[in-house]
């Protein structure tokens, strides 16, 4: 826009000053032709009465070196002849009738075409016209020399001041730009993957705003995406440990089958074998009484076995009852006091997957306060309240450093926290641990969605 207002300047001051030259000079040109035929005239009097005719060429002559715009010059006598003229030879025939003068006029002065263009003729009268007329041409030539050499300075500075603008434009558009291709090179090294580019923050405007705003998200980004592989490394490694933990698992049972459910029933057999060969009905009463010892030893422990394996009163019965069961055997068995409190759920059954989850949560927590808390008392809250469905696990144990462990738990192969927090987060909830050294432990888990 700056470039064409310029342009259009340019040419419109070219133009003005032409059109104001040219009349100006034109004028001048006139004056000029006027006041040279007058002086002619007067001084090429005395001369021409006496008919001196060197004196009238050599004025001539004089004329028109003095004055560069001259073209010619030249004298009539009283009946219109040639006296003397500045052409050498060759008088150009129909120059005399170009231009005349009354003789009571001062002077008069006419446009001749001519082959080097326009001359402007000036008559005057000779001693009033009685004793001839002085001619002269004045070209405009020169004039239109300068005005050309005027027009192309003006065009030429109105380039310079183009090539300037250009020049400033281009150097003020990269200057300004400057920031914005920063950003975008930057948004395209985030766009794959590379959250490393900063921008820098040119100016307290708009886009240093942008420009800031951008390095936060960016270094938000760097972090989410370096916690986003952290989780990814967890969740591989507690893969590999569950597959392990089943495998373990696996031979544990085998091993108890083997040693405890195997043995039992191979005393068993020894025992009917003994029964058969028993010759009194009151030692057939004696070992018949063992056998039932033995028998009822085994049921107990492949009934623990299979409780421990999945409690079939989860299935059966949901959450709550299998809570209730759990918690009274856990009871019975660490000789720690738990309250259990189900506030909002009725006999509502919870989706499958929930339930399980829950009930590995709460198990796991149970078993870790047996396990470190020394607690002397338990309390167990599930809770359904506004959609929310929420899992309360407290105690009043010794406490411990739960952030720490949470953070370091997997690469120490302490899978319980861990492992609780997955199960929470794979149904879509959320768990957090509030312990204090001292002060107990509360596991909460939080449920927004009811599934
Ligand atoms: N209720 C609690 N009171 C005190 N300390 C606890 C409690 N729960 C957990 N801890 C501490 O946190 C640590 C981590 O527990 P976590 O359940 O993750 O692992 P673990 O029980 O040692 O091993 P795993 O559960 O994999 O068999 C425990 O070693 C214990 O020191
Ligand atoms: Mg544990």
């Amino acid at each position: 826009m700056v470039l064409g207002l310029v342009l259009l300047l340019g040419a419109g001051v070219t133009l003005q000053v032409r059109a104001t030259l040219t009349r100006t000079l034109l004028a001048q040109l006139q004056e000029a032709s006027v006041s040279l035929g007058r002086d002619l005239a007067a001084r090429s009097t005395d001369p021409l009465l006496i008919n001196d005719l060197y004196n009238i060429l050599q004025l001539l002559r004089e004329t028109q070196t003095n004055n560069p715009d001259v073209r010619y010059a030249f004298i009539l006598d009283h009946d219109g002849r040639v006296v003397a003229h500045t052409f050498g030879s060759g008088f150009p025939a129909d120059l005399v009738s170009a231009n005349s003068v009354a003789t009571d006029a001062y002077h008069r002065t006419t446009s001749v075409q001519t082959e080097e263009g326009v001359v402007w003729d000036t008559a005057v009268p000779i001693f009033d016209g009685k004793a001839g007329t002085a001619r002269i041409g004045l070209s405009e030539q020169r004039m239109k020399e300068t005005i050309a050499a005027i027009t192309t300075r003006l065009l030429l500075a109105t380039a310079l001041v183009s090539l300037v603008g250009i020049l400033a434009a281009i150097f003020l558009t990269w200057l300004l730009t400057r920031p914005v291709r920063q950003l975008v090179e930057a948004t395209e090294a985030v766009r794959r993957g590379d959250y490393s580019p900063r921008v820098r923050r040119w100016a307290d405007d708009e886009l240093g705003e942008l420009a800031d705003a951008f390095n936060v998200m960016a270094a938000d980004l760097a972090t989410a995406d370096t916690e986003r592989q952290e989780r990814e490394q967890m969740r591989a490694f507690f893969l590999r440990q569950i597959i392990t933990a089943q495998e373990e698992e696996r031979k544990r049972i085998a091993r108890e089958l083997h040693d405890e459910t195997g043995q039992a029933l191979a005393s068993v057999m020894v025992g009917l074998r003994n029964v058969e060969e028993a010759s009194s009905a009151a030692e057939v009463h004696t070992r018949l009484a063992d056998l039932r010892g033995v028998a009822s030893a085994t049921l107990e422990s492949v009934r623990r076995l299979a409780l421990e394996l999945r409690p079939s009163v989860l299935d059966d019965l949901g959450l709550v009852a299998a809570l209730q069961r759990y918690t009274a055997e856990y009871t019975a068995r660490f000789r720690i006091p738990v309250d259990v409190q189900i506030v909002g759920l009725d006999d509502r059954r919870l989706a499958p997957a929930v339930e399980t989850a829950l009930y590995r949560i709460v198990q796991e927590a149970l078993t870790n306060i047996a396990k470190y808390a020394r607690a002397t008392h338990v309390s167990v809250l599930l809770e359904r309240r506004d959609g929310q469905l929420n899992t309360i696990i407290e105690d009043n144990g010794c406490g411990f450093d739960a952030e720490g462990v949470l953070r370091s738990g997997a690469a120490e192969n302490r899978l319980g926290l861990y492992g609780m927090r997955e199960r929470a987060e794979l149904i879509g909830g959320t768990l957090m641990v509030e312990s204090q050294t001292g002060c107990g432990t509360t596991v909460y888990v939080r449920l927004m969605s009811e599934t």
